[in-house]
């Protein structure tokens, strides 16, 4: 007897794929992310920037991004021409919002530390 001629199967299939469709929803919803206040018009290159991928950006984006932009997430970030050829995507994504990391709180990365980010990116990822 197949799935199909069953009477009951096929509502609890339905119900099952309206609650799939609503969780689908409901996470698109915040795809954009909170913006952080941090705009292109705020975010500058200081000329006295020291910030380098040595120094700074490397452990940054391992620390706060590595954990799904290793080997399985893309845009991958594991070296620094990933990084700097992301680098209008992570402004948008983790600078001047919050969506990435993705499910962070604010205790994640602080304002402060986005626009360290922002700064870092603004100067080309050095
Ligand atoms: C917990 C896993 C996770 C972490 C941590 C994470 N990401 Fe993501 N990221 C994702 C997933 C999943 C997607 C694809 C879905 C999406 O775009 O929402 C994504 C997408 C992106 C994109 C592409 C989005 C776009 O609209 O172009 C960028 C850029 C990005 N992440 C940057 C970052 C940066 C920068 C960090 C660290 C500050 C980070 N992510 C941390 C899971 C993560």
């Amino acid at each position: 007897m197949s799935l199909i001629n069953r009477p009951h199967a096929r509502p609890a299939l339905f119900g099952r794929l309206a609650l799939i469709a609503a969780i689908g929803l409901a996470a698109c919803t915040s795809a954009a992310g909170t913006p952080t206040g941090i705009t292109s018009q705020t975010i500058s290159c200081p000329a006295a920037s020291t910030l380098t991928y040595a120094n700074f950006g490397q452990q940054f984006i391992a620390d706060n991004c590595g954990s799904c932009h290793d080997t399985r997430q893309s845009p991958l970030l594991t070296t620094q021409s990933e990084v700097q050829n992301a680098s209008a995507r992570i402004m948008n994504a983790a600078v001047y919002t919050e969506k990435m990391p993705q499910g962070a709180t604010a205790a994640t990365m602080s304002v402060d530390e986005r626009a360290l980010l922002g700064e870092w990116l603004a100067c080309g990822a050095p």
